[in-house]
């Protein structure tokens, strides 16, 4: 095992998060003793990490410790999940207005904590052990309400709003800078065995309740309406709405997943 030990860099998310929660910790002195144990306690945003998602992660049969020796080893191997998760970070507090600071969303929202132990399944499903990969998986879907095959490729700055009953299959690939609501299903349709769930190309916005089925693309820079049954490939820069849908025009921001503007093709009134 790589030796992880190191001297903290200067972190900027991690220094304004840690001030979030100090500030917190003033205002509402019952969070006091929690806001220390997940976040105060800790050295960088890695510890801390590992800390508030073992003690999730953890059962009965499986301790706290014994997990966050897990996710340690992953965070330290893994040359990628640490730009990973504070892409992630900055996303949710870029695009959903209620994250008023990084805090709130490293501490209560449960889309950023099944995605990044989604991240520690998948490097555990890269590096040969399957069989714990699929215990978390299985714990991140009991937990969360969220059910991500580890084999799945998600790539960074990736908001999962909501995220209550989000299904993302085996072969499915995600690209960077894409916003996904809740009820979102990129599964397959029955038909083809292999490479069977769909490709989701950068900045991509999936609205709420939306089934991509099958081994589609979406283009980059598209819209998905919500509730909408994707069933053919949706060319870049396209809006995409209905059962089955169809093209309907083209999205008004440069960067659905960012704007998050839920009109399906005109500017958000502020
Ligand atoms: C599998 C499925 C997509 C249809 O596959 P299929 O039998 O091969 O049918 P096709 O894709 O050829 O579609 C036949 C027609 O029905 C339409 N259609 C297919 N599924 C549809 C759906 N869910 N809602 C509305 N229309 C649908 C198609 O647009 C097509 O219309 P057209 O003939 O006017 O072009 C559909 O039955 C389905 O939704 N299955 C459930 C899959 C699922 O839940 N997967 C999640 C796994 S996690």
């Amino acid at each position: 095992m790589k030796n992880c030990k190191q001297e903290p860099v200067e972190d900027t998310l991690w220094l304004k998060l840690y001030k979030a929660a100090e500030e917190e910790a003033k205002r509402e002195p019952i969070l006091a003793s929690y806001l220390y144990a997940i976040v105060l306690n800790h050295k960088t945003l890695e510890e801390a990490l590992a800390f508030h998602l073992a003690g999730k992660l953890a059962s009965s049969s499986l301790q706290p410790m014994l997990m966050r020796e897990v996710i340690d080893q992953a965070f330290c191997e893994s040359n990628k999940i640490g730009e990973e998760f504070r892409a992630d970070l900055k996303a949710i507090h870029e695009r959903d207005p209620a994250a008023y600071n990084f805090a709130e969303p490293f501490l209560h929202y449960k889309g950023f904590h099944a995605l990044q132990s989604y991240r520690v399944a998948h490097w555990l499903w890269k590096s040969g052990r399957k069989g714990l990969a699929s215990h978390l998986q299985n714990r991140i879907s009991e937990l969360f309400g969220v059910d991500i095959h580890p084999a799945a490729q998600i790539g960074k700055g990736i908001l999962i709003d909501h995220a209550t009953s989000v299904v993302i299959g085996e072969t499915a690939v995600i690209e960077d800078d894409v916003s996904i609501l809740h009820e979102v299903t990129l599964g397959g349709t029955g038909n083809i065995v292999g490479d069977r769930h769909p490709k989701v190309r950068k900045g991509v916005l999936i609205g709420a309740g939306a089934k991509i089925l099958g081994n589609v693309e979406i283009g980059e820079y598209s819209k998905i309406a919500a509730g909408s049954v994707v069933l053919t490939n949706i060319p870049p820069h396209s809006t995409a709405a209905g059962v089955p849908a169809k093209i309907i025009g083209k999205p008004f921001a440069e960067i659905p997943a960012h704007a998050m503007n839920q009109m399906l093709n005109k500017p958000r009134k502020r």
